[in-house]
């Protein structure tokens, strides 16, 4: 991994060393990718200028979130693939995360059962653990869910809302890569060209639970080829409306998120609803296509909320910079999704501790460039040009 220097390094080898139907799932988006393309354009047109003598030698990237410390405003964002890029895979994410001082979300769909993720890098060697919650139509389920992350001793919970209907992600048709799943012809010669990942990944697996489950399901819902008639009823979740958040306010006693905003409008309400968060985010691209980008929607959000909740951002987040670009457009801290999964597939929890430096190392240099002691020092005058002019230049283009 020492020659690997940038988030690109490590989604190169990660392509090497997971089976083609695991990778696509981590590193694509839906449909024709048009949101998942702009995550990374629209960060990328925004230039930044830097500004010269001045003494920067004791910044700090330290600043806190939800009232407690991190070591920079980043946090690892929930994804379900971690546990199929490496041997239980969120745990070794999780015990990165807590090394490096900043918060992990877990995974409703993870591979990894949440009591041993809070026993093992949790509160008690320093991690902040936030759980994602899928709301499904069986509530029941969900409310069994979040009362168990709250006596595991998670601090926040994560109610992700951009996900109602199934996104269309094309490539797992074309890979086999679909619910109810069963390994086929395909996954067999794909497993035969990484024999490595057969034997640290799935043989552990296999030897120990059998094939990899979402762990964190109710026992009889476990299995991913779980393809009893009404699975889809019981999962499916466009019925969830501003009341289950009302419900979620009641029962969970920690910090309240929503993940998937992306209007002002939604963003007051969850205001008026006792949320403590809004992730600004479009679900990396992997939901509805031709959204605005994450960092796009931002300061008209940040700008409508103000101090009011902590406004965080996800979605195309590979640069230190990146981190630099939304904390001025208005957000405290980003969530990285696929960045913090390269790692993960690269080397488990030592791949997941090197993203995370990568990531660390640019935004650091990116706060001495631009004369930043401080990440409170971070606002709109780093830019090139104020910000209206950059997206009416978008605009035209
Ligand atoms: C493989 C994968 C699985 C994901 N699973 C979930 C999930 O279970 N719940 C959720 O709220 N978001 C999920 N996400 C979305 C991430 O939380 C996050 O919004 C997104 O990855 C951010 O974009 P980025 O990957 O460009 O950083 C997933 C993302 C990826 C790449």
């Amino acid at each position: 991994m020492k020659t690997m220097t940038s988030i690109e390094d490590l989604r190169k080898t990660a392509r090497r060393r997971v089976p083609r139907q695991f990778f696509d799932y981590a590193d694509g988006g839906s449909y024709s990718e048009q949101t998942l393309n702009a995550n990374r354009a629209d960060f990328e047109r925004i230039k930044l200028r830097h500004r010269a003598l001045v003494d920067v030698s004791g910044r700090t990237m330290n600043t806190e979130l939800f009232g407690k410390p991190v070591s920079m405003p980043l946090a690892i964002a929930p994804t379900g693939a971690a546990g199929l890029c490496w041997h239980e895979g969120e745990l070794e994410l999780a015990k990165a995360a807590a090394k490096a001082k900043i918060p992990f979300t877990l995974a409703t769909g993870a591979m990894t059962g949440m009591e041993k993720i809070a026993q093992e890098a949790g509160p008690g060697v320093g991690g902040r653990l936030w759980f994602q919650l899928y709301v499904w139509n069986k509530r029941e389920m969900s409310y069994q869910l979040i009362e168990r992350a709250h006596r595991a001793g998670f601090e926040a919970l994560i109610v992700t809302v951009d996900t109602i209907v199934p996104p269309n992600r094309e490539y797992n048709t074309h890979n086999g890569f679909i619910a109810p799943y069963k390994p086929n012809v395909t996954f067999a010669l794909d497993i035969m060209r990484h024999p490595v990942w057969f034997t640290n990944v799935l043989m552990k697996y296999l030897t120990t639970i059998g094939m990899p489950r979402n762990e964190n399901y109710p026992d009889e819902y476990k299995r991913l080829d779980r393809d009893e008639p009404g699975t889809y009823e019981l999962t499916r979740q466009d019925s969830l409306n501003w009341d289950d958040i009302r419900i979620f306010r009641d029962k969970w006693p920690g910090i309240l998120m929503i993940k998937g905003i992306n209007r002002p409008d939604d963003a007051l309400k969850a205001i008026e609803y006792g949320v403590d968060g809004i992730v600004v985010s479009n679900h990396g691209g992997r939901n509805m296509d031709s959204v605005v980008a994450s960092i796009d929607a931002l300061p008209e959000i940040a700008e409508a909320v103000g101090e009011r909740l902590t406004v965080i951002l996800d979605s195309g987040v590979r640069r230190g910079s990146d981190i630099a670009k939304a904390l001025a457009l208005g957000a405290k801290a980003v969530l990285t999704g696929r960045s913090t999964l390269y790692g993960t597939a690269v080397g488990g929890e030592a791949g997941a501790f090197k993203a995370i430096n990568i990531i660390r190392t640019e935004f650091d240099k990116t706060m001495a460039y631009t004369g930043c002691n401080r990440t409170d020092e971070i606002t709109t005058d780093i830019f090139f040009g104020d910000y209206g002019s950059n997206r009416m230049a978008r605009g035209s283009a």
